[in-house]
């Protein structure tokens, strides 16, 4: 057991010894590696102590040091930053523990990963006063892990976003649907931002606020429809008006 797990060990074996278990105290440690790149660029190491649901003090890698959230958790902060055993142990632990093991957990999950299929349709064309409605939907990605966020202009809404259900297949993928209701302003920008991942950056889809795909392709079906229509009618016109032309010449 290391000094550190001895230090903040010990008040609390104490502590049990004389409360007993019907009190139910309880602690707890906890080792956190933060990142969200691929080249963990951005890891951040946390150690945090918490005795019952209260953190006492945290170690963070950015910040190098402990910090005391609590009577008790400065007094050890300050033990702790004192110690230069602990703090040069505590600040090579966001290499050998986080991205060690960081690179050893993503080859058997992350490069694992499958990208999400994303589709951005209206759910609802806005009319009067009701507002449209958008849907984000993400899926058959692989893991579960997912943020699905909104931008107008670029920066995120955090309002008008209604609804986010992810739901498993059950066969290992998973599927997402965002749903942002908001009323258009003429010349804004709306995307929807999904990251995960498989992706080394998040994905961005714009919404392009003309007649999507299925629509504009019915609109020509019909117009084709439309224009074959007056031509076969034309030619019957015509091909009538040549027949009872030609009748008239004809004498009874
Ligand atoms: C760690 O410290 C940095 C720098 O102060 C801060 O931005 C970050 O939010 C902290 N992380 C956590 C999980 O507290």
């Amino acid at each position: 057991m290391s000094l550190l797990k001895l230090l903040i060990f010990h008040p609390i074996l104490m502590l049990s010894a004389f409360t007993g278990t019907a009190h139910g105290y309880y602690t707890y440690t906890m080792y956190d590696c933060v990142y969200s790149t691929s080249d963990y660029s951005d890891m951040v190491y946390l150690n945090s102590y918490s005795f019952n649901q209260v953190v006492d003090l945290q170690f963070n890698s950015s910040v190098g040091k402990y910090v005391g959230y609590t009577e008790q958790g400065v007094k050890f902060a300050e033990n702790f930053n004192k110690d230069p055993a602990i703090m040069q142990q505590q600040k090579a632990e966001v290499d050998r523990f986080c991205r060690h093991n960081a690179q050893i957990w993503d080859s058997a999950v992350r490069d694992k990963s499958v990208k999400p299929k994303i589709t951005l349709r209206s759910a609802r064309q806005a009319g009067g006063s009701r507002p449209a409605v958008l849907v984000c939907s993400a899926y058959e990605f692989y893991p579960k892990k997912i943020k699905v966020s909104w931008l107008r202009d670029g920066k995120e809404m955090t309002s008008d976003v209604t609804s986010t259900m992810e739901m498993a297949d059950g066969n290992w993928f998973y599927q997402i649907h965002s749903e942002l209701e908001y009323t258009p302003k003429s010349g804004e920008k709306i995307s929807c931002m999904v990251e995960h991942a498989s992706f080394s950056k998040p994905m961005i889809t714009d919404w392009d606020p003309s007649l999507p795909e299925g629509e504009r392709n019915k609109i020509a079906i019909g117009a084709s429809g439309l224009v074959l229509g007056i031509i076969i009618a034309a030619a019957g016109l015509i091909y009538y008006k040549k027949k009872s032309a030609g009748r008239i010449l004809v004498p009874n």
